[in-house]
């Protein structure tokens, strides 16, 4: 990313804050946007950005510390004392190193690595010990107000709640993210003293650099969405809504075609290969993949599901299921954990199956169960069957050969097997195995005959 090798950056995420406006019990920066939590959005943009982050905790957000990549330090800040008191923390958790010095709060989940990128261009190119990432948004907001000098420099940030009427008719506010050159951030933070509130501001570094004569830069944003802090609920949403329209964007200009693009939401990780269709009213979640030509939709939900190439999923629910290529499923079917289609499998309506694998060809049309069970290539699975894997204390497995022929209505009791080329009559009550190539039918089944498979009429 930089091109002076001698130019290390780091980056200190701030996340110590208590999020007292979001009325939750999780800590803010865990609360999930486009299916992750606030907090690895910033991580992200910060290693694209080519930085080593250090993050700030307090015992409050400490929960957080599960989502921090191993290798990356988290300094805790206890009590948590304003901004500038946590980058004090931070400093303390990146001693030796020199360079540039990313600050951006846990919450400003949409600012872009080339935004990052573009602020240390003007820390370097203006000479400056700071630059701020400002964005002129109005004065309808609660942002602290960038305070510029008559030769237009950044004099100082007031924060709105302690602004005057004047100041909050400033419409340039700031974003949230800084760079500074860390030399001299090491320097100037032991300067900062707690204000009026009792907080030690970040933001009164402006001050302390402008009475050493120093330069303050700001880089000013066209894309008002890359303030956006999370305080609120509300603001939570606004930013889910924003990430996800981003998310869509990105996947429509690699070659993915949605229907109707607002209606459908696409988690942060999933992946699709080009020439997928997502269909209207279609929830992507998770790890979802889904593979080229596949449709999916319309109104259809994949949470960590993995779809091969050709596959059609029409209006039904997939949980960490797996289809190979040229797999049918739905109207209505639901794929539970470990539902494993192979190859060429159509699963109809009002079906589910769970811990499951289906053999390649295999088709289970209309509204049948299938639970902890292998079932061969080229089986028919009769509408209304129902493996009985479940005795009120034990799961069981259920076991069918290839080529099966399974009745309408057959009812299987696990443990049990049918074997290769065997068949059930229409209700038949399986409680024992079916040897392979016989027929089995009533209740309890019993195997009466072989089974002549019938020749399928011409189509
Ligand atoms: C801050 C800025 C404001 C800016 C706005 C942009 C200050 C004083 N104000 O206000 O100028 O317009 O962000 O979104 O910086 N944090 C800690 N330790 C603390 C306090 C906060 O780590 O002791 C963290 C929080 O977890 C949060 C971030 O710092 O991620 C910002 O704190 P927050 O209280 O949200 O600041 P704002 O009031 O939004
Ligand atoms: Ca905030």
């Amino acid at each position: 990313m930089s091109e002076d090798p001698s130019d290390t950056r780091v980056a200190f995420v701030l996340a110590a804050g208590l999020g007292t406006r979001m009325r939750s019990r999780t800590c803010k920066v865990l609360h999930p946007a486009a299916g992750r939590p606030l907090l690895a959005h910033v991580l992200d943009a910060v290693a694209a950005a080519g930085a080593r982050p250090v993050v700030v905790l307090s015992r409050e957000s400490d929960p957080a510390r599960a989502v921090v990549p191993e290798g990356v330090p988290v300094a805790l800040q206890e009590p948590p004392r304003g901004t500038g008191d946590a980058v004090r923390v931070a400093l303390g958790a990146a001693s030796g190193a020199t360079g540039t010095c990313f600050i951006v709060y846990g919450d400003t989940v949409l600012v872009r690595p080339e935004t990052l990128e573009r602020l240390a261009g003007e820390l370097r190119g203006r000479g400056a010990v700071l630059a701020i990432l400002t964005g002129v948004v109005g004065t309808d907001n609660e942002y602290g107000r960038i305070v510029r000098g008559s030769g237009g420099d950044v004099d100082r940030i007031v924060e709105h709640r302690l602004a005057t009427a004047a100041e909050r008719r400033i419409t340039e506010s700031n974003f949230g993210a800084y760079a500074a050159d860390l030399a001299w951030l090491r320097s100037a933070v032991p300067k900062l003293r707690a204000n009026e509130t009792g907080e030690v501001f970040l933001t009164d570094l402006v001050k302390v650099a402008r009475d050493e004569g120093r330069t303050v830069a700001a880089l000013s944003t066209e894309d008002p969405s890359e303030g956006l802090g999370v305080n609120t609920r509300a603001d939570l949403a606004r930013i889910d809504g924003i990430l996800r329209d981003r998310i869509r964007e990105r996947h429509m200009a690699a070659g993915v075609t949605f229907t109707d693009p607002r209606s459908s939401s696409v988690d942060a990780d999933v992946e699709i290969a080009a020439d997928a269709v997502i269909e209207r009213g279609t929830i992507l979640e998770g790890r979802t993949r889904v593979g080229r030509d596949s449709r999916i939709g319309p109104y259809s939900i994949l949470r960590d599901t993995v779809v091969g190439e050709r596959c059609r999923v029409e209006a039904s629910v997939l949980e960490e299921a797996t289809l190979e290529d040229d797999v049918r499923v739905g109207p209505f079917s639901h794929l539970r954990p470990g539902a494993y289609l192979e190859r060429g499998v159509e699963m109809g309506n009002f079906g589910e199956v769970k811990a499951s694998r289906l053999g390649s060809g295999t088709k289970m049309h209309h509204f049948s169960y299938v639970g902890d069970a292998a079932v061969g290539k080229g089986v028919n699975i009769g509408a209304g069957t129902i493996t009985l894997n479940y005795d009120g204390a034990r799961k069981h497995r259920t076991e069918i050969g290839d080529d099966v022929f399974i009745g309408s209505d057959t009812l299987l009791r696990a443990p049990v097997t049918v074997g290769d080329g065997a068949a059930t009559g229409a209700g038949a009550v399986v409680t024992k195995d079916v040897p392979p190539g016989m027929l089995a039918v009533g209740m309890p089944a019993r195997a009466i005959k072989r089974y002549e498979r019938p020749k399928k009429a011409p189509k």
